[in-house]
């Protein structure tokens, strides 16, 4: 422990040395709480943690949002591992503070994708855990109480997941100190990019949220029902912002003057998109410097036309395959009294891993 504390230590000196020059390593690093074994952040506190100054300020004067913003970070990488499990880019992260290394800053649609789900699952963890009574500062959304309407037989009832709370924190905690987005006539920054993809993020969660109703009235007739605001599953945002990275659009980058602006977007873009604006490498081969694995190694399908065919996933390098043995129960049966009594059955399967 003592170690980790003081090699935490040692990356916020760095951290801090690096904020003139690289702001965005330290605005992002507290994805960090989500690859970190839980209770960790609270045990080493506050000022060890990998945050910004401005986040480490509203850490400490809301201590009791730890655990929420460790959650949120949790659930957004292993929903990105998820909706990315079948592509050349699959997620991973690394142990470092910027987690996912080369990505983060890369300013691709990967960059984009994990800014909006990160903020999505911090908007999502702190909502839930409103919604569960765990807090003080926020609650139910009791604004809708005791509406609804009688002629159509519902009525406001219920826990309506308060997301206006979750998502100001979501931005008080994420974006930094730039205010205004309204930036997209020059091009975008890579950190007017990031807001725009974090606010898309948020925007998301509202999104996908739903009206759910439960029905009273004698034996199943429906004759009222209570109904209540609520979020999507956390999956369900992950599909959405991955929908969204697919349709992702492409902008200026401000920094660069000689780009070809005319093939790319000058217009204001809806917030509910995704912009990003350098191209994706192709993630097949290893670039340690960029810290891109590469696809070797993966396990691929061999009869799939889609990303997790060996064709598209070894990137046309072609596949080893290998005879795996798997051993199962099967054939189980209930014997009078009282255990159960299976077989063990034994396939072999063929698996393929990319050259
Ligand atoms: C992603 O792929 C690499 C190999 O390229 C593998 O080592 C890693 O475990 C994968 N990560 C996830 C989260 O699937
Ligand atoms: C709320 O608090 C309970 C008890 O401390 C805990 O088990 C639960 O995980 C918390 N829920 C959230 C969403 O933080
Ligand atoms: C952003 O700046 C523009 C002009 O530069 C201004 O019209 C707009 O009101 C500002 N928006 C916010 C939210 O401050
Ligand atoms: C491989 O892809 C095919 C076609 O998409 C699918 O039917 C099959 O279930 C996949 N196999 C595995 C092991 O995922």
């Amino acid at each position: 422990m003592e170690r980790r504390i003081s090699g935490v230590r040692h990356m916020c000196t760095l951290t801090l040395l690096l904020v003139s020059v690289c702001p965005l390593c330290c605005r992002a690093s507290w994805m960090w709480l989500g690859v970190t074994a839980a209770g960790v952040p609270e045990k080493l506190g506050c000022a060890n943690l990998p945050l910004s100054p401005r986040q480490r300020e509203l850490c400490r004067r809301k201590p009791f949002l730890l655990p929420s913003i460790q959650d949120g970070a949790r659930l957004a990488i292993s929903e990105c591992q998820s909706q990315f499990r079948h592509e050349r880019w699959n997620c991973s992260t690394t142990g470092q503070p910027t987690v996912f290394g080369y990505e983060l800053t890369s300013g691709t649609k990967e960059t984009a994708f994990i800014y909006a789900v990160m903020a999505a699952g911090l908007v999502h963890a702190v909502t839930r855990s409103c919604s569960q009574g765990n807090m003080t500062e926020c609650g139910c959304d009791a604004r809708l109480r005791g509406g609804g309407s009688a002629a159509e037989g519902w009525h406001w009832g219920g826990c309506s997941d308060h997301i206006q709370y979750g998502t100001w924190f979501s931005r008080k905690f994420i974006d930094n100190a730039v205010k205004n987005m309204s930036t997209s006539r020059g091009g975008y920054t890579l950190i007017t990019m990031n807001q725009h993809n974090t606010e898309a993020g948020r925007q998301a969660i509202e999104r996908t949220m739903s009206t759910d109703c439960r029905c009273h009235g004698v034996s199943g007739s429906c004759a009222v029902k209570t109904c209540w605001r609520t979020m999507a599953a956390f999956e369900r945002v992950g599909v959405y912002l991955k929908e969204r990275y697919e349709r992702s659009v492409q902008v200026s980058d401000r920094s660069r003057k000689n780009t070809r602006r005319k093939e790319q977007r000058r217009l204001p873009v809806d917030k509910h998109q995704l912009i990003f604006f350098n191209k994706s490498p192709n993630y097949c081969l290893e670039d340690r410097r960029r810290g891109i694995a590469g696809t070797r190694g993966r396990r691929c399908n061999r009869t799939s036309t889609k990303p997790d065919g060996c064709n598209l996933l070894c990137c046309g390098r072609g596949y080893n395959t290998h005879v795996v043995r798997n051993v199962q129960r099967c054939e189980c049966k209930f014997v009078w009294c009282c255990f159960v009594r299976c077989r063990r059955c034994e396939s072999m399967n063929d698996m393929h891993t990319c050259k």
